[in-house]
């Protein structure tokens, strides 16, 4: 991969919307090249991240993206600080722009995991240094590289594939999905209550891209109907970080949203072996968990979780490679 090409040398990600189509393709392909390249066993003198330093502040909650920015620095010989929110002034005897001009001093990028895309923007700003956005209360774009790389790996393509996400549909995933496949050539159907729609403003962005690269951004409030014709299945909780009070209303919304083998069958596309199912994680999909043992499986049913299309866990893999892509772009 020509890493100047990419042009993504000494910048932010912050969101899919920010980058051309190329830098988004360009992104997946050199995940795939550094995931190759770790497999083969790469000589650490060849290391990428070479004693960089790397910040991590996370205000909420995350197994994935911490680890894989962890490992994945690690991996191309540099070095990461996790910056525990109750340990930082950051935000709260310190403004945000005063601690990202310290913390600019100090490291050479920082991963930020927060509520507010506000607060990652001005990371990013007063910083002076790379900023990656590891999931904002609106967008979660390393989750759709990531995405991105398995859908690849498995269906050959992305151009050309159907996406039907299931579920709430205005939420950080579901909106970065959106934009990545309009940004790299696939349709998209966000299949929700209308209660959950996504804005118009982000539907007419999407819109934008997909005219330029031939595919379709729809919505759908019909779960048997939204999903035909799509090749990947994908779910995300019904209730994301920070919004936990809303739990009995969204349950009650999104029951009839639930992928389960029926669902799975209405795409039209089981038999022929053409179908994934597909979920960022943490998910519910069973009884083990402290908040789903009363309730059981909510978004997917475990029939499809376990079931032999359900690429769950390649994705989760794949967020390494892709998050390590994002940091070597702009920082080897
Ligand atoms: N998918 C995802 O972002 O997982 P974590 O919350 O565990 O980081
Ligand atoms: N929409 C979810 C994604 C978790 C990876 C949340 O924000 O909690």
């Amino acid at each position: 991969m020509d890493l100047v090409k990419l042009g993504l040398h000494g910048k932010s990600i912050l969101r899919l919307l920010d980058l051309s189509d190329e830098q988004v393709l360009g992104l997946v392909d050199l995940a795939a090249e550094l995931k190759a390249r770790k497999k083969s066993g790469a000589n650490l003198k060849d290391a990428l991240l070479y004693r960089k330093n790397i910040a991590l502040i996370f205000q909420k909650s995350s197994t994935r993206t911490h680890c894989a920015t962890v490992c994945g620095v690690h991996d191309e010989g540099g070095y990461t600080e996790y910056l525990n929110s109750h340990d930082l002034h950051f935000g709260k005897k310190e403004s945000v722009k005063d601690s990202a001009r310290v913390l600019g001093r100090m490291f050479d990028g920082i991963m930020f995991r927060g509520f507010s895309q506000q607060t990652v923007e001005d990371l990013a700003k007063y910083s002076g240094i790379p900023v990656w956005n590891g999931l904002t209360d609106e967008w979660h774009p390393s989750q759709v590289l990531a995405d991105f790389l398995t859908i690849q790996e498995h269906l050959g393509s992305l151009k050309g594939l159907k996406m039907a996400f299931v579920g709430d549909g205005r939420n950080n995933v579901a909106s970065s999905l959106m934009i990545g496949c309009s940004k790299v050539g696939m349709d998209f159907v966000d299949v929700c209550p209308e209660e959950l729609s996504p804005s118009q403003e982000l539907l007419d962005l999407a819109n934008e891209n997909a005219k330029r690269n031939g595919c379709k951004i729809t919505v759908s409030h019909d779960p048997v109907e939204g999903v035909k014709g799509a090749n990947i299945l994908y779910a995300d909780v019904w209730v994301s970080m920070g919004e936990e009070a809303l739990f009995d209303q969204r349950l009650a919304l999104l029951r009839p949203f639930q992928i389960n083998m029926d669902m799975v069958r209405n795409t039209g596309n089981l038999e022929a072996g053409k179908v994934l199912f597909m979920h960022c994680l943490p998910a519910f999909h069973d009884n083990n968990t402290e908040v789903s043992k009363e309730i059981g499986a909510m978004e997917v049913s475990d029939e499809v979780f376990e079931a032999p299309f359900s690429v769950v866990f390649d994705e989760a893999e794949n967020r390494l490679h892709t998050i390590k892509a994002m940091i070597v772009a702009s920082l080897a």
